[in-house]
């Protein structure tokens, strides 16, 4: 008799994202034949630039087809670290199958069970997915609309116990859009120099897709160097989600041991994506600016048509392709069935059924009381949504 088939404790302890319910949820509704607007999707939709493709294509045709060196090409490394905008060495660069990967090896090669990761809510979902498989502690710090989204030094310094390792700090943010400025990034520096055990994995991937100035955190503090590490990669400023390509930028022996942990799981990231990526950091930029320009067209729309909305407040973001309005407005409300909205939850299945829209509810993020709404998409898609929301939304009472 075979035995049932059982999960490690690591995958059990995963859930089945709110991100993926509520994709499921509006294929099933499009399936029907519904008609349904997602605005789920953190990708742009834009195409990968063409000479990032001839790049790659040529690459191939030259035979660039064989394993890749585990740590990424010297040529890439050499890029990143010429590009990254504060002192380091190709040495300090570990290249992966996507952003995500690196975090992941981060976590894989520090945490041990009993470690804690100060991650500021809202936060990216994987966060706390990958510290779950790391089989360490998220340690969520609430960081409200009234912050700007942004973690403050008091809430830093108590958050912060013996068995922190990390710090997590996203900036643009995913699914705020908050930016940290210069100074906030320097009052946190001053709160981790009097913690010499905690250390920094600053992402930003969102870097490119700013309405402001950005400072990396290794610019604001560089004396942090050697316990930051950087996460940035092509995703989303090149549109090449697709391609796989992310990297991380710290010290020698934190990327020795991301590097092991690597070589056990992908080894080196694609060779053609390497080359792809060399191409899209060291060939013509000028799709950085122009994309930019549009996302900001976008942003300012919904942030002003989602305003709009009684019951809806959509503080204006500063960077990344999201919004991340409170719904706090809608609770108690009820539905023309009469059913009563009781959570952030609630408001995005209503408005999936009633108005055919996808959004993805804050409690996700681990701040509930909002939604996340991208803005990656096309100007008539966002301005029919959200009409459909306003509607919908109308219909409560
Ligand atoms: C904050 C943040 N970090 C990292 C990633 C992952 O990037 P990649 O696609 O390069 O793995 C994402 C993707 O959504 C993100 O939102």
């Amino acid at each position: 008799m075979p035995q049932a088939f059982r999960r490690s404790r690591r995958a059990a302890a995963l859930e089945l994202s709110e991100i993926v319910r509520i994709s499921e949820a509006a294929k099933g509704l499009k399936d029907s034949g519904k008609p349904v607007l997602s605005f789920g999707t953190g990708e742009p939709d834009f195409p990968t630039p063409p000479h990032v493709i001839e790049a790659a294509r040529q690459a191939a045709l030259a035979g660039d087809t064989g394993y890749p060196p585990t740590q990424g090409t010297a040529a890439l490394r050499a890029a990143i670290a010429a590009q990254a905008g504060f002192a380091t060495v190709p040495a300090s660069v570990i290249v992966s199958t996507g952003a995500k990967q690196v975090i992941s090896n981060a976590f894989l090669a520090t945490l041990d069970p009993g470690d804690e990761v100060i991650v500021p809510a809202p936060y990216w979902t994987s966060y706390a997915d990958i510290i779950t498989v790391s089989e360490a502690q998220l340690v969520p710090v609430r960081c409200p609309a009234a912050d700007g989204f942004l973690l403050t030094p008091e809430a830093l310094e108590a958050a912060i116990t013996p068995n922190t390792r990390w710090l997590m700090l996203n900036t643009p943010g995913n699914p705020s859009g908050a930016m940290y400025p210069a100074a906030q990034l320097q009052a946190l520096a001053e709160v981790l120099r009097r913690h010499p055990h905690v250390w920094v994995l600053a992402d930003e991937i969102y870097q490119h897709i700013a309405y402001q100035p950005f400072t990396s955190f290794c610019a604001a503090a560089p004396d942090l160097a050697a316990r930051t590490l950087v996460v940035n990669g092509v995703s989303k400023a090149h549109a090449m989600t697709g391609w796989r390509l992310g990297w991380g930028i710290g010290p020698e022996p934190l990327i020795k041991a991301m590097v092991a942990i690597q070589g056990q799981s992908t080894s080196g990231a694609s060779s053609i994506s390497q080359a792809a990526a060399l191409a899209a950091l060291t060939g013509p930029q000028d799709h950085l600016a122009a994309r930019n320009a549009e996302f900001r067209r976008r942003r300012d729309f919904t942030v002003s048509a989602l305003g709009g909305i009684a019951g809806i407040t959509c503080p204006e973001p500063q960077g990344a392709f999201y919004v991340f309005p409170s719904c706090e407005g809608m609770i108690g409300k009820r539905t023309p069935d009469g059913a009563t909205i009781t959570s952030d939850a609630d408001f995005c299945e209503y408005i999936l059924n009633q108005g055919l829209v996808a959004l993805v509810p804050g409690r996700a993020f681990g701040l509930p009381g909002h939604f996340r709404l991208s803005y990656a998409y096309a100007m008539e898609d966002l301005r029919e949504g959200i009409a459909r929301i306003a509607a919908a939304s109308e219909l409560l009472n």
